[in-house]
């Protein structure tokens, strides 16, 4: 098949190519000349393991093309994927969908012949719906067909998602755009990842409310984490104790700094105000988002009482910027409140992260930035652990401990046991261990 896929972001890159293996004929197309042709130049404008080999291969069995003029590509395409951007509108938190209805109305001039137009973009019930009378707007004449795909790769591990996905969701209203859709899972189908075929609202709806539970289940463990310091508990071992039971499952149990991410927290907000504008608010995933929100500050005051109240004059050294690891994304991540909060409080605050720091420059003032852990620590007040890359899963403690001010380790990802790290002589504070 020739499919054209609009936006070589994290998700269309990763997807464009994935379906050019399958053997397709994909064109990723994108309005950044930069990521073209970075992309040109067998440059990958992000950083997802095994996606540059992914990408050399299939340019070279010249199945998978990229460029800036979406024209050519859509024209002849059977299918055309919409994977751009929908961030969070400024002020009011619903989706912004100002690039998917950019896309359709380009897409609308190009197409030439019958295709399905598909949503792969997080979007709000109805988007599809919008996408559909934009098309039709712009081509009366036109012969095309509107489905939602919602797409559910985690970034740090997209190319085994989008390949071996739990499943796969089609919202289709006719049979025709529901047969295409079909041949490009195909192979897929014969993997037997279940296909569920829906209506293109159900799909919509199905992405966010697969989010907001990921992120309910999230912050529950979270607030237990909290109860779990005061009552003298150890939070892991109640996620492990609940997770052994099927009908929980151990998945997204490990408490932590507080979701960020990419999709988390703009899903969340969506969905709430989708919910309200329906008049049937969703108070469950309201409340997960306000907890949420003020959890990541209070990260911040966690490391100041680790410091003894204060952290005015001192140097506090940051392990993790990236939301989690195995990305380079940047976007919401929790080190970017918890960086604020110390600031705010008077640190002074070096990090080092093994691939997020260029995304993160641009994003943080007054911060300086070292080689690697080791480099971090040396001559720190305390060493917070933010994000659990595997490099910071064996530290040296002692070696650690040798060049730090003063050996306070804080661990927002419970990566240590306490007593290991106050057997090397830190004083330790993890997450939900009393
Ligand atoms: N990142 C994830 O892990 C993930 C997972 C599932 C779903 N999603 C959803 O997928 C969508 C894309 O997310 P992403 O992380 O890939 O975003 P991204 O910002 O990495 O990529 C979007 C790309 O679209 C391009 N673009 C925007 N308008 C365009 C246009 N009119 N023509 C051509 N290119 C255009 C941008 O330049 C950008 O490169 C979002 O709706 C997101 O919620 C993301």
């Amino acid at each position: 098949m020739r499919i054209a896929m609009i936006g070589s972001g994290y998700v269309g890159l990763v997807s464009g190519a994935c379906l050019a293996d399958f053997g397709h004929e994909v064109v990723c197309i994108d309005k950044d000349p930069e990521k073209i042709a970075a992309l040109n130049e067998g440059r990958m404008p992000i950083y997802e393991p095994g996606l540059d080999a992914l990408v050399a291969e299939n340019v070279r069995q010249k199945r998978l093309a990229f460029s800036t003029d979406l024209k050519p590509a859509v024209a002849g395409a059977q299918a055309v994927f919409i994977a751009v951007g929908t961030p969070s509108r400024r002020g009011d938190g619903f989706a912004d969908l100002s690039y998917v209805y950019a896309a359709a109305r380009a897409i609308a001039e190009a197409l030439t012949g019958y295709a399905v137009v598909v949503t792969k973009s997080t979007v709000p019930v109805g988007t599809g719906d919008e996408v559909e009378r934009i098309l039709r707007e712009a081509r009366p004449d036109l012969d095309v067909g509107v489905a939602s795909n919602p797409e559910f790769l985690r970034e740090g591990a997209a190319i085994g998602d989008f390949k071996r996905p739990d499943r796969i969701v089609i919202g289709a209203e006719d049979a025709r755009a529901a047969a295409v859709m079909q041949e490009v899972y195909r192979p897929l189908y014969l993997n037997q990842a279940p296909i569920l075929f829906t209506g293109r609202r159900t799909a919509e709806l199905t992405k966010y409310a697969a989010n907001a539970f990921l992120a309910t289940k999230i912050t529950f463990i979270n607030e237990i984490a909290d109860l779990c310091e005061q009552v003298g508990a150890n939070v892991q071992e109640v996620a492990r104790g609940i997770g052994l039971d099927n009908r929980i499952g151990a998945k997204f149990l490990h408490a932590g700094p507080g979701y960020g991410g990419s999709c988390f927290p703009k899903d969340t907000l969506a969905l709430v105000k989708t919910a309200q504008d329906y008049g049937t608010p969703v108070r469950i995933v309201e409340t997960v988002v306000a907890v949420n929100d003020q959890r990541k500050r209070a990260m911040a005051r966690k490391v100041i009482a680790a410091c003894g109240g204060s952290v005015r004059g001192k140097r506090v050294a940051l392990l993790g910027l990236t939301f989690k690891p195995n990305t380079d994304d940047m976007r919401d991540a929790p080190s970017l409140s918890i960086i604020a909060g110390l600031q705010d409080a008077g640190a002074r605050i070096v990090a080092y992260d093994p691939e997020g720091m260029e995304q993160a420059r641009p994003l943080l003032q007054g911060v300086d930035y070292a080689e690697d852990a080791y480099a971090c620590a040396e001559g720190a007040d305390a060493l917070v652990i933010v994000t659990e890359w595997n490099a910071f899963r064996a530290l040296d403690l002692a070696r650690l401990k040798a060049t730090m001010a003063a050996p306070v380790l804080v661990d927002l990802r419970n990566v240590y046991a306490s007593a290991d790290a106050e057997q090397h002589g830190f004083a330790y504070a993890g997450i939900g261990v009393a």
